[in-house]
């Protein structure tokens, strides 16, 4: 984290500890910074030292350079709700990988793949396979523009959305809706920025405004419920946008079959005209998908958008559809279709949050642990309101205290979770997989005790 200087502001034992338990790590951390700014390759792994290295993992688990497990919540920023090396999508993997790795040409495997999509989503009526999440909104919002021939996209505060250019003011900052570095502030100003789950902001802007062509938002909530949502909000978007001729586009990157095997809109009962899938949707390997309404994807279409007497969208991508990529989500979408697999990480998942409010409310501390589904989030008390873990309902509070927090605290948290064997997103949260165990459960509950015993020590939590 860039403003965390834990290190020097306080002399911190859990720091000295970690750097201690993970000396192989640190080693790597020299080189990495090196090469890669911050020493890193995602902003999201920015640990303060540095993050640990990590050699292999299984199922729940990770092991780093040093020998050290982890239980898992990163969970491959959400990609690996099937755990990590899943032997069917691994199988899958090496025959894919032993037939080729790009033909430069279609093949039965992509074709298999989004039949995968269309068992579980209904509302994907054509797909457009493309090799991010960011990439995935990109084309999204692109299609909305052209189908619609309107500029102006609703977007969310805290929503994220992938990195490109009209996704990036409001995410973490830039809340006024200017650009961030690098943007121009013409493509900065086409987005009109709201706040998550106000209907009567909604109803205003479309009102106020002729010119949108969109909504895209994360339909649980950013950052997979931390702000969240539920079904209403769906419905009233979905209301207003066919009321004005606009495009709905649900936002699924992490959704995406885990919310339920359709994801938030199935769990929903909403069908929005767009969806941007990623993460889930490849079972491991980089891939993502734009999928919805035939009419609208049409406009990638060559036949289809000529007879329109529309220019056609230019969707070229190297690697779109890439049959390594296609079979393991072809070989993960079909476990999600025919097992359980969603409905028993979100069943650990809540037993795992009412394990760790537990501690919170035996250690007195004015924190609480919520979520939906197989997610978890951790609720730091920014604004130290008088809460506590077994009456806190986050959709009373605001956007500010759920994802405020002392970030140096968050990530002091981490380190005392590394040094138990939990590794946290970094939110001081996570994401489960079917294969997380009621053992994992009881060892992560004990971590936390013990991390926020640590915490004490400190000071931090006086
Ligand atoms: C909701 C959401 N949308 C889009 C993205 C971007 O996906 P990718 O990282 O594959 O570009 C992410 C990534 O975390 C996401 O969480």
């Amino acid at each position: 984290m860039n403003d965390v200087t834990t290190e020097q502001r306080t002399n911190s034992r859990i720091t000295a500890a970690y750097r201690e338990h993970t000396p192989g790590s640190a080693e790597l951390a020299r080189e990495a910074a090196e090469l890669f700014p911050s020493g890193i390759t995602h902003d999201a792994r920015n640990v303060d030292p540095y993050c640990v290295f990590i050699e292999r993992a299984q199922g729940p688990h990770k092991w780093d350079v040093d020998g050290h497990r982890y239980i898992d919540y990163f969970g491959g920023h959400g990609a690996l709700i099937l755990g990590h090396r899943h032997p069917v999508v691994s199988k899958a993997i090496a025959e894919a990988m032993d037939e080729g790795t790009q033909f430069g040409a279609s093949h039965p495997r992509e074709v298999q793949w989004a039949r995968a999509i269309q068992r579980l989503v209904p509302s994907a009526e054509r797909i457009r396979f493309t090799s991010s999440g960011t990439e995935a909104t990109l084309m999204a919002v692109r299609l909305a523009r052209a189908f619609t021939g309107k500029q102006t996209l609703i977007r969310f505060k805290g929503h994220f959305h992938g990195w490109h250019d009209q996704m990036t003011s409001g995410y973490t900052n830039h809340f006024d809706g200017s650009p961030t570095p690098g943007v121009l502030p013409g493509v900065a100003e086409k987005s009109i920025l709201l706040n998550p789950g106000d209907v009567a902001q909604v109803r205003e802007a479309f009102a106020s405004n002729p010119d949108i062509c969109g909504v895209i938002y994360e339909p649980t909530g950013s950052s997979f419920g931390q702000v969240p949502l539920g079904a209403d909000f769906a419905q009233e978007l979905r209301r207003l946008c066919t009321q004005h001729g606009a495009i709905l586009i649900f936002d699924e990157v992490v959704t995406g079959f885990r919310a339920s095997r359709g994801g938030a809109q199935v769990a929903f009962n909403v069908r929005p005209d767009l969806s941007s899938f990623a993460k889930i949707v490849a079972g491991g390997l980089p891939g993502a998908a734009v999928a919805g309404r035939k009419d609208i994807l049409d406009l990638l279409d060559f036949k289809a958008a000529e007879k329109l007497g529309k220019e056609k969208i230019a969707h070229p991508g190297t690697f779109n559809a890439n049959p390594v990529s296609a079979a393991a989500g072809t070989a993960a979408l079909t476990i999600i279709a025919e097992t359980d697999a969603c409905d028993r990480a979100s069943a650990t998942a809540a037993s795992l949050r009412e394990k760790l409010n537990a501690i919170i409310a035996e250690e007195k501390v004015k924190w609480a642990v919520y979520g939906t589904y197989s997610g978890f989030h951790l609720f730091v008390n920014p604004s130290r309101l008088d809460i506590g873990p077994h009456n806190f309902d986050p959709t009373r509070q605001t956007l500010e205290d759920l994802k405020g927090g002392s970030k140096a605290l968050i990530n002091k948290l981490r380190l005392a979770m590394l040094l138990n064997g939990v590794d946290l997103n970094p939110r001081g949260g996570g994401l489960l997989s079917c294969t997380h165990t009621a053992q994992d459960v009881t060892d992560t509950a004990a971590a936390f005790h013990q991390a926020i015993r640590m915490l004490k020590q400190e000071g931090e939590l006086n």
